[in-house]
């Protein structure tokens, strides 16, 4: 039976025997060996990468999966993805991702949602306009009262329509359409649906916010479509689901602007290819959004139509 050996900087070499045919990760997770593998052996990340000290003709060409990552890298033909490189016979190899959280790290760990992976979904960015006049003017404790029931009321269509509310940003929100399921044109219009009956759920809520505090929310809402990294990020203790990538900063882009056009709730160019006849228009405008190259077209959403 082949040995693999692992060469540490610290440690003296560990050697283990492991049938042909094994992935080099196979053989760490079944001997108990840690070994970072953040994608779960789908060639899409770098973690599991060994450097191959001796024996690489021992180990299995690279896969498709693995050859297009190492070209991306640059990579010399002695690093090797262990998830993908099957060993053949004798090899020594050292890890080159390892940290204590690899070591609390098993098979039966890993999952999607736990370790990442690409989707296209709707990213929702929600702002009370001029909240912060309001927050230093009023008592701490009428400032946490009241944000609670706003939240309370636009929260509710949010979780209605299918959506998630990723995280509270003072008086914002972000929320995610599209974590459930992956139909375009239901993610975007469950979106849509969202942010119509949160204005609705507002202005119901102004009745006694202007009565009890002579206040009135108004709220802007930026909606963008687009590819995203979903994963549950965070101190081992405290992972979050959440969503990275520039979709997200473009959503948060499209709310800010609504104030210098005057609008409520605008949505991209690329939620609006789904939408097609479903919406109500009012102002097209054109923008170079802060931080982003391309011109963006906007589209102010006033409504849904009966098709
Ligand atoms: S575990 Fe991600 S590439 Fe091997």
């Amino acid at each position: 039976m082949p040995t693999i050996t692992y060469h540490h900087d610290t440690e003296t070499p560990l050697t283990i025997e492991f049938p042909v045919g094994g992935t080099l990760l196979d053989a760490s997770l079944t001997h108990g060996i840690p070994h970072s593998h953040a994608c779960c052996g789908n060639a899409r990340c770098t973690t599991c990468r060994v450097r191959v000290l001796d024996g690489g003709s021992y180990l299995a060409p690279r896969t498709a999966a693995e050859q297009k990552v190492a070209q991306e890298k640059n990579w010399p033909a002695d690093i090797r993805l262990a998830c993908q490189a099957k060993v053949l016979g004798d090899v020594k190899i050292k890890q080159l991702v390892l940290d204590s959280v690899a070591k609390n790290t098993s098979v039966e760990k890993c999952s999607d949602v736990m370790t990442g992976h690409e989707r296209s979904l709707v990213v929702m960015f929600c702002d009370i306009a001029n909240f912060t006049g309001f927050a230093t003017q009023h008592l701490p404790y009428d400032v946490v009262y009241l944000l609670n029931r706003y939240f309370k009321e636009v929260c509710e269509p949010i979780l209605t329509h299918q959506g998630y509310i990723d995280k509270y940003i003072g008086d914002g929100l972000m929320a995610i359409f599209g974590i459930e399921q992956r139909d375009p044109l239901e993610n975007c219009l469950q979106a849509v649906q969202a942010s119509l009956q949160m204005q609705t759920q507002v202005a119901e809520l102004n009745k006694s916010v202007v009565k009890d505090f002579s206040h009135e929310f108004k709220i802007r809402i930026g909606l963008h479509y687009g590819l995203v990294i979903v994963g549950e990020i965070g101190h081992p203790s405290k992972r979050q689901l959440t969503v990275l990538g520039d979709t997200v900063n473009v959503a948060s882009r499209i709310e800010s602007v609504n104030k210098e056009f005057g609008t409520t709730l605008l949505i991209s160019q690329d939620m609006m290819e789904h939408l097609e006849n479903k919406v109500n228009l009012g102002r097209v405008v054109k923008t170079q959004l802060r931080g982003q190259s391309r011109t963006h077209v906007l589209y102010e959403i006033t409504g849904l139509t009966n098709s």
